[in-house]
Formats: structure tokens, sequence, C-alpha cells
């Protein structure tokens, strides 16, 4: 919303949350999330087009003529669906209230990702009413990635804008057209109908997942075998077919959408009578709980089959590099295996150490949270370097290995240290996908 109303200076944005917190960080210099450059578009329009507010929701969905609906859409917990689809109480009631307080026609956009035939349900309660009121109800998902996140909204790849083939829904569909190509090339700009771009959203994010599955898989391979996954991947990126992104074998993928959208596909495909494909995708999903328990397990087998009582320092909390959000973090999995082993933790991360706290529940009691890699490394046996932090690859490693117990080890699980360097110091190397470099005499998992 703050690129739209950087870019749209003759539309008003108004943002609405019902947490008065967040929407009083929102208006301050603290932001509640961290993403690069995203302060800098919010200080351009804040005040003068874009607005943040907790108050009188009333007034503001009855002075709207779009609402971006983008509350969120958990994986459900109970009931029918549990553990797969979407819950989708928030979006009804959003629903419900934007009814309530509408005295004119709207565009209602669909922002979060939804599972197919959702804007159906929507458009039911929202057109069965009693005023004379009309609502189109649009899909446009975001496809923004977290870290990234102004870069891939200035410059998308493509924006997706779904809508019904009637006279209305092409209107309300070129509404929105017009209103992206304030700065996104027309071409860029493409349309389809509802279900298209619904479920375009959640096999793009399946085919994502899927190719670091893929990889992942291959990398388990690759650490039997002497080949490098590294290697391996560049050699297939080649073929301008299979193209080179999205090929880094890692600890494993998180973030909030990866596991939640490919669930809400199996889901999707169960329910349409297709266990077949619905187990194709649960495969991605099963592959990448076995790369972050084989990291563990690496960890424990390598550190002479016990990690009772030894300190290890995390590097990472983060699901990725960039960001400070840990939902569904391969580091907090990887953590919480490291605990049930008994190990003594201290988790590292620049940014991302307050929601690793609250994620980790019960088990932050278990966990030292400390913001300097330096002293999180001292005394310990090993560390697990989880989140791609650039941070993490300028440290003075011959500095850390000084002050750690010996033999120290490191775990790299996100391949972005110089290993050979490393080795050279007197660390004990495991990398994702190749082979380890040990000072000793034979493989300590034989
Ligand atoms: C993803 C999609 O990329 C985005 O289009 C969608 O809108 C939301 O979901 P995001 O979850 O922010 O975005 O992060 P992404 O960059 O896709 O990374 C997801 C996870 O995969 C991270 O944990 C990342 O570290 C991991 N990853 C990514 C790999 O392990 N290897 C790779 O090659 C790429």
């Amino acid at each position: 919303m703050a690129v739209i109303a950087l870019h749209c200076p003759q539309h008003t944005v108004t943002v609405f949350d019902i947490n008065k917190k967040k929407v009083a960080e929102w208006n301050s210099d603290q932001l509640p999330i961290y993403e690069p450059g995203l302060l800098e578009v919010v200080q351009q329009a804040r005040g003068r087009n874009l607005f943040f507010t907790a108050s009188d929701i009333d007034r503001h969905i009855a002075e709207s003529e779009i609402i971006f609906v983008s509350v969120n859409t958990p994986t459900k917990t109970f009931g029918q669906g549990a553990g797969r689809t979407a819950d989708l109480q928030y979006w009804e009631k959003t629903a419900r209230m934007i009814l309530e307080h509408s005295s004119s026609d709207k565009i209602i956009i669909e922002k979060s990702t939804l599972p197919v035939r959702t804007a159906q349900a929507m458009e039911n309660i929202l057109n069965t009413n009693a005023k004379g009121l009309h609502f189109e109800v649009l899909s446009n998902p975001e496809f923004l990635a977290e870290g990234s996140a102004i870069q891939d909204l200035e410059n998308p790849d493509r924006v997706l804008i779904g809508g019904h083939d009637t006279p209305g829904g092409k209107k309300a569909v070129q509404t929105i057209v017009d209103l992206y190509a304030n700065w996104v090339p027309r071409e860029r700009i493409i349309t389809t109908n509802l279900w298209s771009s619904e479920l375009s959203k959640l096999v793009a994010n399946a085919f994502l997942a899927q190719r670091i599955s893929s990889i992942n898989a291959i990398s388990a391979l690759c650490e039997k075998t002497g080949a490098d996954v590294e290697e391996v991947a560049y050699a297939i990126g080649m073929d301008s077919r299979i193209g080179p992104r999205f090929l880094k074998a890692s600890v494993g993928f998180g973030g909030s959408c990866f596991k939640k959208d490919i669930l809400n596909l199996v889901y999707l495909c169960e329910s349409q009578g297709l266990p077949e494909a619905a187990a194709y995708w649960e495969q991605v999903i099963r592959m990448n709980e076995y790369q972050e328990a084989r990291f563990v397990a690496n960890m424990v087998s390598a550190m002479f089959n016990t990690l009772a009582g030894k300190r290890i320092a995390v590097y990472g909390a983060a699901f990725k590099a960039n960001t400070s959000d840990t939902r569904e973090s391969p580091a907090l999995a990887v953590c919480r295996g490291l605990l049930a082993e008994k190990a003594e933790l201290v988790l590292c991360d620049p940014h991302a150490l307050e929601n690793a706290r609250l994620d980790l529940g019960d088990d932050a009691r278990l966990v030292t949270f400390e913001i300097n890699p330096y002293i999180a490394a001292e005394g310990a046996h090993a560390i697990a370097v989880l989140t791609e932090w650039e941070d993490f690859t300028r440290l003075d490693y011959k500095r850390i290995f000084d002050s750690m117990v010996n033999p120290s080890f490191i775990f790299d699980g996100r391949n972005i240290l110089d290993r050979a360097k490393l080795f050279e110091m007197g660390f004990n190397v495991f990398s994702i996908g190749k082979e380890p470099l040990l000072h000793f005499n034979q493989h300590p998992t034989e």
C-alpha cells in the first residue's frame, strides 16, 4: 500500500488495522517489521496520501472506492481441513464489516492468499444485501518476497489481476490495471479469470518451494557421494530450460507462505478427489522437514553422538536474510531439534531475536539470546549457521575459533562461509551437499 501511495499521489490510501500498537509503530520511524527501503517509502508518502489508522473503520469503509483485504489467513487449526486449509474467519468477518458500513458500490480485492473459489464465497456474502449495493470481487495476489519487498514492488516480474468476464468485472479489472500502470509497464500487468488468479498464487509458491526441495534432496545424495551440490546446481542451472534461480541448497525453506500455500494446494487436490496430485505436492513439505531433521542428525553424529550439555552458537533465527520474520523458520526447527538433544543454545541474529523469543514459546526459557556473535560463540563446541546474513560472512573466525572448545565444529546450513579457510583455522567444517572437512582420520558418521 505504501508503494501504491508513493506512485499514485492522486489517490488517498488509508491502511486500517485493529492492532493499535502496530498502527502506532507504522506512524513512527520504528516500523513493526524490518524491511530494507520500506521506511524511506513510508516517510515519503505518509501524511500526504498514506495514512495508518486503528479508528473510524465505518467512515473509512464508507468513503473508499476500492478495498484491499489483506487480513491473515493462517492454516486452520480446528475442524474440517485442520492443519491444511486456510482459516477464513478473519476474511469473512471483514467482508461482513465492509457490507455493514458501505453505502456505495465498491471493488473488493483479495490480497491475502486464499484457497481457490474464496472470491465466490465472499461475493455471495457481499452481494446478498438488502441495500441494493454491488461489490465486484477481484483477486490480486502478492508475489513480493520478504527482504526484497520494495524492489519486487517497484519492479515486479508481473502483476496479476483476476476478475469476472462480465461488463462489471472487466471494468473493475481495468480500474486496477490503471492503478498499477502508474509505475508498472502495461505488458507486465496480466489479467485472468478469478480462479486462475487465485490458483496461480498457490502454484507459484509450490513451484518455488519444489525447486528448493528438489535441490535439497540432491544435497543429501551429494554428501554421501563426494559430489558438490553447488557445482551440480550450477551445471543444471546453465540449462536455460531449468535456469539458475532458487537452486540454493539449504537447511530448508521457511517463511509464512511456502508451507501454508502448499498445504492449501494439497487440501484443494484432496477435496477435488485427486489424492495422487495431493501426495505429489505434499512430498515437497516432507522433504523440507527431512532436510531440517537431517541437519540436526548430522550435528549429533559428527559431535560424537551426544550434544547434551554442549554449548552451541546458532547464527541466525530469521527464515532468510534481511528480514526479522521467524515464521516457519528452519533455524527455529533446528533449535527445537537441538534442545531435544539437551544442547545448550545461544541464539544470535541481528534483527530477529525478539520474534524468535516469541515463536519459540516455552522453549525460549532454555535459550540464551545474544546479539553479539563473538560472545555467542565463546566457550561453544559448535556453531550452526542457519540464516544467510551477510554479517556472518564478515566475522573474524580465527578469533571465534580461539574462544571455542576443542575440537570445534561449524555447520554451515546456508553454504555462505569459506570452508577451506575455516578448515585451515582448525574447524571441522560441515556444509550442505558437500563432503565434510575433518581433522579426524575417520568420517565420524561411519
Ligand atoms: C515467497 C515467494 O518468493 C514470494 O513470491 C511470495 O509472495 C511469498 O513467498 P518469501 O517467503 O518472502 O517469499 O521468501 P523467499 O525468498 O521465497 O524464500 C523462502 C525460503 O526459501 C527462505 O527460507 C529461503 O532461505 C529459502 N530458499 C530460497 C532456499 O533455501 N534456497 C533458495 O534457492 C531460495
